[in-house]
């Protein structure tokens, strides 16, 4: 049997044969059902939690409960009692202990998205497991050079990522600057994707929805639907955005208003650039300048083809394109948040410092060089039922019991990733940075530093990798956190 889209499944729906379809109440059923969203608040920022002393030490419980989702009390999962969890701030060289503490039914864990620590021990560990009642005291030591940036934490317990962080749980990491970028505010953005059923409660997903990568019917900023930000003109704001979607791509444009990327991801650039539009993938990180000006403007992600599952024919072909998938896609996009700018003029913001010069491996000496090829072949048995669609790299799905790669400590390597499949996988490698050298064979300049790259349906990038500093056992997957759960994920031993 094909696998069915999710325009495929809407249809059948409404013929009245979903049962048969997807075995129960799928997703799609209750995306109209919850209570409408209250737009136009004020944008909110998550408790900041700051190191003293060299140190940060916290906890982060994890608990169902009520919360303020889209402006209503809504059934899901939170860290300390807010969505998005607190803000962990602090600087490189200091020591991270936090205690997790899981009051979730089921069994969870913690990652640190980006960062650049240690994955052994009780340190950015994601084959731990903390079972429902009992808590776990992570402890990780920044390293002294460190990236200054935007990373962020969330659950990697194999099987329930999507899941859980679907229904509420990830929150910001800020490593400070050494010397601050002058901005009149810094603002914080987590957009996140979620859908409710009709009581109110975070909805599971239908497997079709999981094969094709969940998307939300609510597109949030802090929780918060359409929130409004209010700034003076000429005024120069840094806004931090990550992209905790579970399967969503966010082309993001701020028309109107002066827009400068400062970094992505840990890769902070020497001087920012002006641009008209960023693409994050699911997990990318983009740190904005924005120079206010007059007027009314909002933050829209507007639509983006990531291919489809069905009909194998490649991307935008075919009946079920993934415009199609959702019904017409607005060519205007998700207003994600407002901002207005009014009142007397601020005073011209001062330069911003350069950043540091970024280390290129392009001409480093190449120890491996390697292929990975993302694949999601029919028969492959995930033995979930309908489809049995199998989601791999290398031909294998994920087992924590198997090391995939092995790689010396200390080298530099050359991974191309290839994409066999009719639609875009953004791949993430845990702990070391990659370094883009190539998207479909063109050369990408410059010197750009991402953990999660793009990697288009049916075509490939090269990336360079540096194995320094740690050792030890680590995964890189797809971050479609559902095709990680079905099983595109793999083992690294650096050692
Ligand atoms: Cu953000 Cu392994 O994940
Ligand atoms: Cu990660
Ligand atoms: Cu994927």
């Amino acid at each position: 049997m094909p696998p069915i889209s999710r325009r495929n499944a809407l249809l059948l729906a409404g013929l009245g044969v979903t049962g048969t379809v997807a075995g129960g109440t799928g997703l799609w059923l209750s995306l109209n059902a919850g209570p409408t969203p209250v737009t136009g608040e004020d944008l909110g920022q998550p408790a900041a939690l700051r190191s003293a002393g060299g140190v940060l030490a916290t906890s982060l419980e994890a608990a169902p409960g009520r919360f303020p989702l889209a402006g209503r009390p809504a059934g899901a999962l939170a860290y300390n009692g807010g969505i998005p969890g607190p803000t962990l701030r602090l600087r490189a060289g200091e020591v991270l202990r936090l205690k997790l503490v899981n009051k979730l039914a089921e069994p969870t864990n913690l990652h640190l998205h980006g960062l650049h620590v240690s994955p052994r021990g009780n340190g950015d560990n994601v084959f731990l497991t903390v079972d429902p009642g009992a808590s776990f005291d992570y402890e990780y030591q920044i390293p002294a050079g460190h990236p200054p940036g935007l990373f962020w934490y969330h659950p990697h317990h194999h099987g329930r990522v999507a899941a859980q962080i679907f229904a509420g749980l990830f929150g910001a990491i800020i490593v400070e600057d050494p010397q601050p970028v002058p901005a009149g505010a810094e603002r914080i953005l987590l957009v996140s994707d979620t859908s409710l059923d009709g009581a109110g409660n975070v909805a599971e997903a239908a497997l079709p929805e999981r094969l094709a990568g969940r998307e939300g019917a609510l597109l949030l900023v802090n929780g918060q639907a359409n929130p409004r930000l209010a700034a003076r003109p000429g005024e120069r704001e840094r806004w931090r955005i990550v992209n905790c979607c579970v399967s969503r791509y966010l082309r993001l444009r701020l028309d109107g208003q002066g827009m400068q990327l400062l970094g992505m991801d840990s890769g902070r650039f020497q001087s920012p650039s002006e641009v008209r539009e960023v693409l994050l993938a699911p997990g990318n990180r983009a740190e904005l300048l924005v120079t206010a000006a007059a007027g009314e403007s909002s933050l829209r992600a507007l639509p983006y083809d990531r291919g489809s599952m069905a009909g194998m024919a490649g991307r935008g072909m075919g009946p079920a394109g993934p415009a199609e998938r959702d019904g017409p896609a607005d060519p205007a996009g998700t207003a994600l948040a407002t901002l207005v700018v009014s009142g007397d003029p601020a005073a011209a913001a001062p330069a911003i410092p350069a950043g540091p010069a970024a280390a290129d491996l392009r001409s480093a000496a190449v120890a491996a060089r390697r292929q990975l090829v993302l694949a999601t072949p029919m028969g492959a048995g995930m033995g979930a039922g309908m489809g049995m669609m199998g989601f791999t790299i290398n031909g294998r799905v994920f087992d924590e019991r198997r090391t995939d790669t092995t790689v010396a400590a200390g080298t530099v390597e050359e991974w191309t990733l290839v994409n066999r499949s009719p639609m875009d996988h953004p791949f993430h490698l845990h702990v070391w940075p990659m370094q883009l050298i190539a998207e479909n064979g063109r050369p990408v300049e410059p010197a750009a530093l991402r953990d999660v790259v793009n990697v288009p349906a049916n075509g490939q990038v090269t990336v360079r990798i540096a194995f320094r500093d740690f050792s030890g056992r680590s995964v890189y997957h797809c971050h479609i956190l559902d095709h990680e759960d079905l099983g595109m994920m793999g083992v690294i031993e650096v050692r």
